[in-house]
């Protein structure tokens, strides 16, 4: 249904084009482009009608025809105004079958972080999730992991944010030579279903702080937010840039590690990571696929395929302190 919206936008992004005209070209009744040029406006599209016939006028700032609209990736969008999760409702469609399913919300009443934390999502917010079905090993999945924050950070630095990526998986503002501490943007959750040697389906889910106060994310906590570093984005554009540089790095998966390395804050940095399997403590010194972090500590070299990671700083009295915030509450 979408799709044939999007075709009426199209047809009528450039000039007044008449109803019955429109109908022959999409093969549809007249009836029915009148009820599609109805849903498009109640959806927030202003189109004008006279003589000539319709016109587009302006898009919709959000929703699920506003991002498939003139979307150069092959995502269908579903979009909430309000949902619990993003990742719960993308991994129902998962199980259901579904596949290159985009599930957007501007608001998350019960949204989820890494180690099962929640994840403050307030209306104003880009809270998504990626459903896909990729044909490589299990053991890759880290991969998709890296290319969402590759493509957050990449979108984010396209709407005039300063934004870097934080092993594995956050995409933070840096502090710099400010004295104060890095302060995270985005936060990814990877999800999925499978057997040992082959991913039954994958959900990449991502919150932006986009058009939020820093107020309405937890206090104990260093997060920023689009609105405080750069002032408002245009969501729209925002999730298709994402969407379009995701697309890219999926299909080519060794594109993914080199991308990341561009613009990440954790190389050359002394990390702290709890692991599964304990404290990690040294010198990051690079990233290897599939997203494992390769760690130079006084007990020799050391590959970290996950955990938790903190940017440490010599603090005045010797010892060691965090450079970051971790978003959760
Ligand atoms: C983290 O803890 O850093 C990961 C946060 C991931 C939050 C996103 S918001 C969209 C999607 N839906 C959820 O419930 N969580 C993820």
């Amino acid at each position: 249904m979408q799709q044939t919206r999007c075709a009426v936008l199209d047809a009528i992004a450039d000039g007044p084009v008449a109803g019955p005209t429109l109908a022959e070209q999409l093969d549809v009744s007249r009836a029915a482009i009148w009820k599609h040029i109805e849903t498009l406006r109640e959806e927030g599209f202003e189109i004008a009608s006279n003589d000539d016939g319709y016109e587009l006028v302006s898009v919709s700032e959000f929703g699920a025809t506003a991002v498939e609209f003139g979307l150069a990736a092959p995502f269908e969008i579903e979009y909430h105004d309000a949902i619990p999760s993003t990742n719960e409702r993308a991994r129902e469609l998962g199980s259901a079958g579904d596949s290159d399913v985009a599930v957007v919300a501007d608001e998350q009443t019960g949204g989820k972080g890494r180690l099962d934390r929640a994840w403050s999502s307030p209306s104003g917010g880009i809270w998504l999730s990626i459903l896909l079905r990729p044909d490589v090993p299990p053991a890759h999945a880290p991969a998709f992991t890296l290319a969402a924050a590759v493509a957050t950070t990449r979108a984010a630095r396209e709407a005039g944010v300063d934004a870097q990526i934080k092993w594995p998986n956050d995409v933070l503002v840096p502090a710099g030579d400010t004295g104060e501490t890095d302060k995270k943007l985005a936060g990814i959750l990877t999800e999925m279903e499978g057997e040992a040697d082959r991913i039954s389906w994958l959900v990449v889910g991502i919150g932006i702080n986009a058009n939020v106060e820093v107020d309405d994310l937890p206090a104990e906590t260093a997060a920023t937010s689009i609105r405080a570093e750069v002032g408002d984005v245009d969501r729209r554009v925002f999730v298709q840039r994402l969407l379009e540089e995701f697309d890219a790095l999926r299909a080519d998966l060794d594109s993914v590690v080199p991308a990341w390395r561009e613009y990440a804050a954790t190389l050359g940095q002394r990390v702290r990571i709890d692991t599964p399997g304990g404290e990690v403590i040294g010198e990051a010194v690079d990233v290897t696929f599939p997203g494992t972090l390769v760690v130079d500590t006084d007990d020799g070299r050391i590959e970290v395929t996950a955990g938790d990671c903190e940017h440490l700083r010599p603090a005045s009295d010797g010892s060691e302190a965090s450079t970051d915030g971790d978003q959760a509450n």
